[in-house]
């Protein structure tokens, strides 16, 4: 068979090898999203019935999209501004907006990890005491009314700069240098903890109790579409998917790269830290409801900042051998928290680079001091909590949904390069994307998330949000989606001063020769 010849070598950085991008894109995908909010949203959402959505948006979204954003970065080679505006010029914008979701997620994102890496110390004495809920709120994080206090709380602001420096520095170092190294000493780090973890978990009092109580299916939970909503939201947070991140980690990837394979295996790999998550913190709470003699279902703060700051650490002084424990769940909690915020931050730091035409090093400083001094002003101070909710909240239910959705518009309806991405996928890799792929990015996906979306905006609309007050939702909820779309024109508008190269050229060609490429072998340059 005759092949089309190889790339001609390029300038642009790539991962050293397969497995080193596989390693880096696990890191991403598996972080806070996967234990500090999985667990949490699959009890509210049904508890076993919730691996039902969950699994059909896995299947419906999260892989197709993930293959969606892999063949974006993997064929135009650039951070999701310049990938999309080389694919189709006016996309450009939507790369923006994603760049913009990266920037605003990565504020608070870097926040939880400091508050990790305090309470990895906190640990060592459960210095939380008895009472783990004035602890978190009063004392560490000292939390006041809903507002802008403007008031730095020093116990947050301390690891919060660690969080950062280490950032900053291993942006600097690049792609191989830098984010694979980390990620190949953070991820079995990682999975070595937290099995660690699940076993001890495992082997507590009242742990069966526990995984009853998530794994045991509320079938009425499938007829509430919020329940959908969160199965949808939780898969492209936790894959990483339909916000920049995948793109930008595709686009390091050498040319000839086994793709959708590589997407599987991280999907997987994605899904199951995520099930063990669930495991090791159910059977965690199995324990504290044993010692106190209730249910699972009658213990309070089962989702979010509360479980893992507030009652995990009620747990953890409760058992034999705290400390282990504690340092454990809030070492891992940090690890899978630092490994996902590199990749943010990359997409972000990636995205002005190719923009301004600046170096990796003046990118990385003045992006991460930017989005540094963010994160302190707003996050690390004592009304950090309540907005770090709030802006969470809109930026993931309304920001990326609306960007999965323009994603697949695009691609399929406006400019119309899916046959092209979908010929570029199966130029490289060896699991082949069928027809199916086209009907499900162009259609369902857009239908679906789209009632979803319509049906949370009014939601949030008609009830705010938790009880804050209206201005307070208006600012930072309705003012981060707001930020969103200012950031995409303004960036847009802007004109391109660095590599906006007219001479790009995609490879491999697709159409009638895309049959004569031959597929990647592992580990091939
Ligand atoms: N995928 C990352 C997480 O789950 C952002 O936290």
């Amino acid at each position: 068979m005759t092949t089309v010849q190889s790339p001609a070598p390029e300038g642009r950085e790539t991962w050293t090898s397969n497995r080193g991008f596989i390693l880096a894109a696990i890191g991403s995908a598996v972080g806070l999203g996967n234990i500090w909010r999985f667990p949490g949203v699959a009890y509210e959402g049904g508890g076993g019935a919730f691996l039902v959505p969950y699994l059909i948006a896995l299947v419906t979204a999260g892989i197709p999209i993930l293959f969606l954003d892999y063949a974006v970065g993997h064929r135009f080679r650039a951070a999701a501004p310049l990938a999309f505006r080389r694919m189709w010029r006016r996309a450009e914008a939507l790369g923006w907006f994603q760049t913009a979701i990266l920037f605003v997620i990565s504020t608070y994102y870097a926040v939880i990890i400091a508050w990790s890496l305090s309470y990895f110390y906190f640990s060592f004495g459960t210095k939380w005491g008895d009472d783990s809920k004035t602890f978190f709120l009063s004392e560490y994080l000292k939390v006041g009314d809903p507002g802008v206090s403007g008031e730095l709380v020093s116990g947050v602001a301390w690891p919060l700069i660690i969080v950062w420096v280490l950032i900053i520095v291993i942006l600097a170092l690049g792609v191989a240098k830098g984010v694979e190294k980390l990620n190949a000493v953070g991820l079995p780090l990682l999975v070595l903890g937290f099995t660690a973890l699940v076993i001890k978990a495992l082997t507590l009092p009242g742990a069966s109790d526990g995984l009853n109580a998530l794994f045991t299916p509320d079938w009425g939970a499938l007829s509430d579409l919020n329940v959908w909503i969160a199965a949808y939201s939780q898969i492209f947070f936790s894959m990483s998917i339909a916000f920049g991140i995948m793109i930008s980690y595709a686009s390091f990837q050498r040319r000839k790269a086994n793709m959708t394979s590589s997407g599987l295996v991280v999907g997987f790999a994605n899904s199951s830290f995520e099930i063990l998550a669930g495991i090791g913190v159910f059977s965690t709470l199995g324990f504290l409801a044993h010692e106190q003699g209730k249910s699972v279902g009658e213990l309070e703060g089962i989702t979010g900042p509360t479980l893992s700051f507030i009652t995990f650490p009620k747990v953890i002084s409760e058992m034999p051998g705290s400390a282990f424990f504690g340092a454990l769940f809030f070492g891992s909690l940090a690890i899978a928290g630092f490994t996902s915020l590199i990749s943010l931050m990359l997409g972000v730091s990636v995205a002005f680079q190719e923009k301004f035409g600046l170096s990796k090093e003046t990118a990385s400083v003045s992006v991460g001091v930017v989005t540094a001094i963010v994160s302190f002003g707003l996050f690390s101070t004592t009304t950090g909590l309540i907005a770090l909710d709030t802006v969470d909240q809109f930026a993931n239910n309304i920001g990326i949904v609306v960007s999965a959705i323009a994603m697949c518009v695009i691609v399929v309806w406006l400019a119309r390069t899916v046959e092209t991405l979908r010929g570029h996928l199966n130029a490289v890799s060896t699991f082949k994307v069928g027809r199916w792929w086209i009907p499900v990015i162009g259609l369902y996906a857009p239908v679906f998330l789209g009632i979803m979306l319509v049906q949370k905006v009014y939601d949030l609309i008609k009830n705010g949000y938790e009880g804050y007050p209206a201005w307070y939702v208006g600012v930072f909820g309705w003012g981060t989606v707001a930020l969103l779309v200012v950031f995409a024109a303004v960036f847009t508008a802007i004109r391109w001063n660095g590599r906006d190269d007219p001479g790009f050229t995609p490879w491999p060609p697709v159409g009638a020769d895309a049959e004569r490429v031959e597929p990647a072998k592992e580990g091939v340059r």
